[in-house]
């Protein structure tokens, strides 16, 4: 297979992955160019991918017309649109992060303008490349299970991950960022109509903000946790942030090295020292989404803030046997009608560039197979993704009726 070229337009965290990719893999994929307008991102780029051109303008790099066979565009979501449109404008195909935009509209004009330029465009679904999922799509399509007929997965937040991301962080207002059924699930819906591999034609959905608002908190409980008497109340940010699974956020509010000294002294009076039950937070705690397909088959998604540790759990019913697993443990349980219980363990060990339970890495092989023309497994392209968005949207609009039905129609 060829060396493929690839752009990487926004070296944030996710774009720094591709890029951390091609370097270990050169084999693979020729870093040809990088877009970044942070010039500390930029001297960053200019010291850990030296063989890059670097542009802090993308239409400088337009300009350049330079030759590549994929551009990762990994900028920020209200960004997609307008960075995702004039890269395929200019005749490039792209890798793009999920979500492919915050807005039913923009995602539908990005396929529009996929279509009018004729792109090809893979969303960073990353969780249909983990083992795990691949692994239960190939024992799917083995016909182990006989025909499925039900789904049920659950996407378990985390009470930290809910209070850093969506009470106190950037997902934490609808208008600002996009619905929670979006932001955080679209990954979920992308993966069971995966697994489906049927149309979703409607959705039906209730949710709320139960808990993280003003009627629970705790009395005498002041703005800004630094200030605050209820010094074990579980959301405390002191706490969460310099906790071992909390401390990895506290780069949203401090550059320096993550020690106990530097957090504390970094966090008071932040965004994220504010007290939860008293944000501007206007997205759901909890949410249950329910989902028929083309050939009447059905599906149950719940997502809710309210668990110890992040992690996805899935059953998959099908005619001949139960599959069970949890994404996070790669265990599967294969559970024959009349038979015996089949018990899988993943192995993830090969993935070692990027995170998702081996997701990324597997992502980058499948795109580099995919540009070579090769088999490549999870691999689909916008036709396909963009309904999972549109299942989000779906939700979304039947959460607002109270569960009222909701047809999908591309
Ligand atoms: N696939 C997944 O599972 C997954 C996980 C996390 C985030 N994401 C998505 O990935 C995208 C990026 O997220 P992130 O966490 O890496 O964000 P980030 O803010 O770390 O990175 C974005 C980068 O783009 C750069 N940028 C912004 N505007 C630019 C412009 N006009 N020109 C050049 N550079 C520009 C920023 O300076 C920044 O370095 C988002 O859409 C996010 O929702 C996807």
């Amino acid at each position: 297979m060829e060396i493929k070229r690839l752009v990487v337009f926004g070296l944030g965290a996710r774009g720094n992955i591709y890029a951390t990719f091609a370097k270990t893999y050169p084999e693979k994929f020729d870093l040809v160019a990088i877009i970044e307008n942070n010039p500390e991102r930029l001297d960053y780029a200019k010291t850990e991918y030296p063989g890059a051109r670097l542009f802090a303008d993308y239409h400088a790099f337009l300009l350049e017309k330079i030759e590549a066979d994929i551009v990762a565009v990994a900028t920020q979501d209200e960004d997609h649109k307008e960075h995702a449109i004039a890269m395929m404008a200019a005749g490039y195909d792209l890798l793009l992060e999920k979500p492919i935009a915050n807005h039913k509209e923009e995602c539908l004009e990005i396929y529009e303008a996929s279509k009018r330029y004729d792109r090809k465009v893979i969303v960073c679904h990353v969780l249909r490349y983990t083992p795990f999922y691949s692994t239960v799509k190939r024992i799917i399509d083995s016909g182990k299970l006989g025909e499925v007929i039900t789904i049920h997965a659950s996407e378990n937040v985390g009470y930290y991950h809910q209070a850093h991301s969506f009470i106190r962080g950037p997902w934490r207002n609808k208008a600002q960022s996009s619905p929670m059924i979006l932001a955080k699930c679209c990954h979920d819906m992308d993966i069971i109509r995966y697994l489906m591999g049927e149309e979703c034609v409607s959705v039906s959905s209730y949710g709320d903000l139960f808990y993280f608002n003003e009627a629970h908190a705790p009395k005498g409980a002041t703005a800004y946790c630094s200030d605050c008497p209820h010094t074990d109340c579980i959301y405390k940010a002191q706490t969460i942030y310099t906790s071992e699974v909390g401390r990895f956020f506290a780069s949203y509010f401090t550059t320096k090295e993550r020690t106990d000294e530097n957090i504390l002294g970094d966090l008071p009076k932040t965004q994220y020292d504010r007290c939860v039950f008293g944000c501007d937070n206007d997205v759901v705690d909890h949410q249950v989404t329910i989902m028929q397909f083309a050939k009447g088959k059905t599906a149950c998604h719940t997502m809710t803030a309210f668990s110890k540790e992040i992690y996805r759990d899935l059953k998959v019913h099908g005619t001949k046997a139960e599959l069970v697993g949890v994404v996070e443990k790669n265990s599967i349980e294969i559970r024959y009608f009349g038979g015996e219980t089949e018990k899988i363990t993943v192995d993830i060990s090969a993935a070692n560039v990027g995170g998702h339970m081996g997701g990324d890495y597997f992502m980058m092989n499948s795109l580099y197979r995919a540009l070579n023309g090769e088999v490549a497994e999870g691999v689909t392209f916008l036709d396909v993704s963009i309904d999972s968005h549109l299942m989000s949207f779906a939700a979304e609009e039947s959460r607002m009726n109270n569960g009222g039905t909701c047809k999908i129609n591309k």
